[in-house]
């Protein structure tokens, strides 16, 4: 019986780093190229962005959902407009904390945009 509990918590620890790797894992890759249209691609440091904000993935993940070109399909489904992340997320956020004197991103565009 001793023996038996021993194997079944070494299970349960084993099951539990699976599942806490797995998490890990589905966080998205560190940096992603977003496309930018006409005034090019977007280097965005998503890992950055997780930090920052504390894992709170819905401040974005609510507009367009956790999948690689996910905001390209978005647009191309009319499910999101043109420049509509860029404007009601990324710049609003970036413009509030710039007002706020508090630690921010990019406002301009050359900032963001790599032409
Ligand atoms: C500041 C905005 C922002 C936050 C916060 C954010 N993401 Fe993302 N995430 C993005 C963007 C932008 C993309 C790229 C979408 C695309 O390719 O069209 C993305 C893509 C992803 C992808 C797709 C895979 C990949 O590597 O391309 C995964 C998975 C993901 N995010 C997971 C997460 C998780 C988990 C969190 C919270 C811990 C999170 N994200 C927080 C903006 C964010
Ligand atoms: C904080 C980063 C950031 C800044 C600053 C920024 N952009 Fe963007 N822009 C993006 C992102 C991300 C996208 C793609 C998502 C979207 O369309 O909302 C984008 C998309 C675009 C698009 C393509 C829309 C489409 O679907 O064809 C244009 C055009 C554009 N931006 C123009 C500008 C101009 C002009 C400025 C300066 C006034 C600017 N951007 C500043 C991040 C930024
Ligand atoms: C809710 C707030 C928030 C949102 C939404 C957000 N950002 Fe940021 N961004 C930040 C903060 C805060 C920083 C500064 C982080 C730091 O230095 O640790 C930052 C920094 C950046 C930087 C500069 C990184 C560097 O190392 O200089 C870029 C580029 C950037 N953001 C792009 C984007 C793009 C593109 C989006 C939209 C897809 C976006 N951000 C959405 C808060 C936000």
């Amino acid at each position: 019986m001793k023996k038996n509990s021993v194997i079944l918590s070494l299970l349960c620890c084993f099951i539990m780093a699976a599942v806490v790797f797995a998490a890990e894992q589905n966080k998205g890759a560190e940096g992603i190229v977003i496309k930018g249209g006409s005034q090019g691609d977007i280097t965005f440091p998503h890992q950055q962005h997780q930090v920052s904000l504390k894992d709170d993935c819905k401040v974005c993940h609510d507009l367009f959902p956790q999948e690689p070109g996910s905001i390209e399909k978005y647009k191309a489904e009319k499910k999101l407009k043109k420049k509509q992340v860029m404007n009601t997320s990324c710049l609003k956020c970036h413009r509030e904390n710039k007002k706020q004197g508090v630690k921010t991103g990019p406002t301009s565009c050359g900032q963001c945009h790599n032409k």
